[in-house]
């Protein structure tokens, strides 16, 4: 670790400079090949691992990776905290800074809350899903991406479904690198927010990579190398309009979205709904790699705790 001791936090993926990107990519990826070895780089730390709403990667991702790396853990589940019974956000926040060295947390709480827990002297937090962005979901799917391509500049990229968190974090990354093309087929109502939007814009002007949202399947292209899916109901959210299926039915992932681009990989973020988003055709065959996504929470996982820290990963 560097000295003073880092706590850098990661609410956002924008938390990240673009040499830090690819840096925690880059070593997420060599995690995934058995690269870095035996590293104990969190050999001392102790990281609280909050999850007050349903999680089986993230949270194992980041409970099985904090111990390879070296480090204790403290968890928490939904019940488990004198936040429900009234303490507040912000107290609990200076509690963790006095006793942990990292909180990751999934707790339902607006992300500004859970950026006040941040602590530069004390505590790293890391966003483990707010409704705004699901960034260490994006930080896992480029690792993935850099694992099965070799790189993620000038890779095409088609997600279909609502632009939801993830979405918002694939939005924000993938503008980031030359070259990208990120297209986006979201259901009318159902797309990326303004904010979200406009800040990939920016990086996509920035960078060199294009950005597209469309709320159709009209028009589809034939030369892309991933569609990539999540299940139509996000984590912790519901829909107000009570026929949003029929609204979200042309945009089920099947087979044929292969005639278009047969040489595609598939990703999905999972948990899944076979016969919702995606068949069971698609998510169980051949060109998906959705598992090796769910394996590469775990060293992306590794790979964030260490940027985290303050360890010194290279671009
Ligand atoms: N993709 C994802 O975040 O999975 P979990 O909700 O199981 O953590």
């Amino acid at each position: 670790m560097g000295t003073p001791e880092q706590h850098r936090s990661l609410l956002s993926t924008d938390d990240l400079t673009d040499a830090d990107l690819r840096a925690v990519v880059n070593r997420g990826a060599d995690h995934a090949a058995g690269r870095p070895g035996g590293t104990r780089a969190l050999a001392g730390d102790i990281v609280g691992v909050y999850f007050r709403m349903t999680s089986t990667r993230t949270r194992t991702a980041f409970s099985s990776g904090a111990l390879r790396l070296g480090a204790q853990i403290v968890a928490y589940g939904p019940d488990d905290l004198q936040i429900n019974t009234g303490e507040s956000s912000e107290d609990t926040g200076r509690v963790f800074a006095r006793m942990l060295d990292v909180i990751v947390a999934r707790t339902g709480l607006p992300q500004q809350e859970l950026a006040a827990w941040a602590d530069p002297e004390r505590l790293c937090v890391v966003n483990a899903m707010t409704a705004e962005e699901h960034p260490t979901q994006a930080l896992t799917d480029l690792t993935t991406l850099k694992s099965r391509f070799g790189g993620i500049d000038g890779l095409r990229v088609v997600y279909v479904g609502e632009g939801n968190n993830t979405a918002a974090a694939l939005a924000l990354t993938l503008t980031r690198f030359p070259g990208v093309r990120f297209e986006l087929r979201t259901p009318s109502g159902y797309g990326l927010t303004k904010d979200i939007r406009e800040r990939a814009e920016e990086h996509a002007r920035r960078s060199g990579a294009s950005m597209v949202e469309r709320h159709d399947m009209d028009a589809l292209p034939h030369d892309t190398d991933v569609w990539y899916t999540t299940r139509w109901q996000t984590t912790g959210t519901s829909k107000p309009d009570a026929n949003w299926r029929d609204v979200f039915a042309p945009f089920q992932v099947t087979r044929q979205l292969w005639e278009h681009s047969p040489k595609a990989v598939f990703m999905h973020d999972l948990p899944a709904h076979r016969g919702d988003e995606v068949t069971a055709e698609v998510l169980d065959g051949p060109t998906s790699i959705a598992l090796d996504q769910a394996e590469n929470k775990m060293h992306s996982a590794m790979a964030v705790l260490e940027w985290c820290r303050g360890a010194e990963l290279t671009a």
